[in-house]
């Protein structure tokens, strides 16, 4: 990629990701005296006003999975009454710990705990990201103590989530990538053959990020429990809506503890469980392996401590958040909305269809994932940011996605990705050298080492983050 390629590209994200300039005040050191609270709230009332029509509008793919104005008025509520407890101090605070207790409680029956004669325990995190760390330093922790593996690997699917490689680094586990089938699923065969002595645990997705379609994880599943080691599903994206697409009827396969090769599952309450950002679902199968993960230590002068997660101190008000979602909302309100988005989905691939310059994957249930064979699909995602849309830019192969949520099932949303999405593939066919966004960057990650070139483009785009 050339230098000017690259400063253009730079140009582009500071005016999207430091778009106030010198139009706001900046704080680089505290202020002497504190600034007035209406001001500070007038102020944030500012950026809502110039961000907030984005996502209400429902031009985000996933992100805000829910956003009614009144859910999040009552999920503020509920913040603001539990916003001093932390579920360090479960003494003072006995209600943040029993509705962590019974959002375990119920997520696990929602994946099907009830079904299965053994114990499923589990913890809440602060994310998907949290959850899987968590489940593979597990997983690293019992083979160590069970069968003495000192070089851990893990098997994943190409397309499982990057925070698997996170793990990987993070505790020192080898993280194999399978890649996927022609039909984006992992690959089953591919997988065995990667299994050796070292293998701790293999993955798959119910759906993986990228695509939407969910991996065979019966045979995943039972592949693992043949070789005696562990299960992950990841369903964070999923958890919350494949339970109710089966229940109307859609073809779901099994993915969760109904199943007796899965170990583990995680699944976020805050994607399509609809609670604040900030919380996530761990599922072990059997208390011996949510042991291992906590954290203990006894000759500490601070006194005896123990933690679930990661963290130390957590927000329970959080916890109470995702506690006030699942029960307002009750299986018949998931359901409802799992039918809006559904039916959405069905209708923009359908809608999609007969466009010929690109090809619409049918079997992501809740995502329109798009590809070309003749086009250039990340100028088409350009175009469609020009009009407001953010859609997620997949390569390795090149494509993008729209995730469906509750926004896009507001009324209109739908028409409108159709007509904006209609102009941009006409927009493209009529200017081939339409600019492309993120392509440049992508193409160095597909031809060349993505730690010597690419590292630097994202770290620097993550240091101008951190620019006052
Ligand atoms: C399948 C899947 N797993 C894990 C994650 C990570 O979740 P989080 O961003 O909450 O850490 C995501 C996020 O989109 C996901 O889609």
């Amino acid at each position: 990629m050339d230098a000017s390629l690259l400063a253009n590209l730079a140009a582009g994200f500071e005016k999207v990701l430091k778009p106030y300039g010198e139009d706001f005040q900046k704080f680089d050191h505290l202020p002497l005296q504190g600034m007035d609270r209406e001001e500070i709230l007038e102020l944030m009332e500012e950026f809502k006003e110039i961000e907030a029509a984005q996502w209400q509008d429902g031009f985000l793919s996933g992100v805000v999975y829910h956003g009614d104005t009144a859910h999040i008025d009552f999920m503020n509520r509920v913040y603001a009454i539990n916003s001093q407890s932390n579920p360090i101090h479960p003494e003072v605070w006995p209600s943040i710990s029993k509705f962590e207790a019974e959002i375990v409680g119920m997520t696990a029956n929602l994946m099907s705990a009830d079904q299965t004669p053994d114990e499923i325990v589990g913890t809440v995190t602060s994310g998907g990201t949290e959850s899987i760390l968590l489940a593979m330093k597990t997983y690293r922790d019992r083979a160590k103590e069970n069968k003495g593996i000192a070089a851990p690997e893990i098997i994943a699917p190409t397309s499982a989530h990057a925070a698997f490689t996170k793990a990987g680094e993070a505790f020192g586990i080898k993280v194999i990538r399978v890649p996927v089938g022609a039909d984006f699923r992992a690959d089953v065969a591919a997988m065995q053959d990667e299994i050796t002595e070292n293998t701790i645990a293999l993955v798959g997705s119910a759906p993986p990020f990228p695509h939407g379609i969910v991996d065979p994880i019966d045979e995943l599943s039972e592949l693992a429990r043949q070789h005696g080691i562990g299960f992950h599903t990841d369903a964070c994206l999923g958890g919350f809506i494949l339970p109710w697409a089966e229940k109307l009827g859609y073809a779901v396969p099994v993915f969760d503890f109904r199943l007796p090769g899965v170990t583990s599952i995680s699944i976020d309450t805050h994607k399509y469980g609809y609670a604040p950002k900030g919380t996530s679902v761990l599922l072990y199968r059997g208390s011996d392996m949510r042991h291992l993960q906590y954290f203990s230590v006894s000759d500490w002068p601070g006194g005896l401590y123990i933690t679930p997660t990661f963290s130390g101190s957590r927000p329970g008000a959080l916890i109470a958040a995702a506690w006030a979602a699942l029960v307002s909302i009750g299986e018949q309100g998931y359901l409802q909305a799992a039918k809006r988005i559904l039916e959405t989905t069905a209708w923009l691939k359908n809608e999609l269809a007969d466009i010929k310059e690109i090809q619409i994957l049918q079997d992501p249930l809740f995502m329109v994932v798009f590809q070309s064979e003749t086009h250039n699909v990340y100028q088409i995602s350009e175009y469609m940011s020009q009009k407001s849309w953010s859609l997620n830019e997949l390569h390795l192969p090149p494509a993008v996605h729209l995730c469906i949520t509750q926004r896009h099932t507001q009324e209109g949303v739908r028409e409108r990705f159709v007509e904006d999405f209609k102009s941009a593939v006409e927009f493209v066919q009529e200017n081939p050298q339409a600019p492309s966004g993120i392509e440049p960057v992508y193409g160095l990650a597909a031809t060349i080492d993505t730690r010597t070139m690419v590292k630097p483009v994202l770290n620097w785009f993550m240091d101008l983050l951190y620019r006052v």
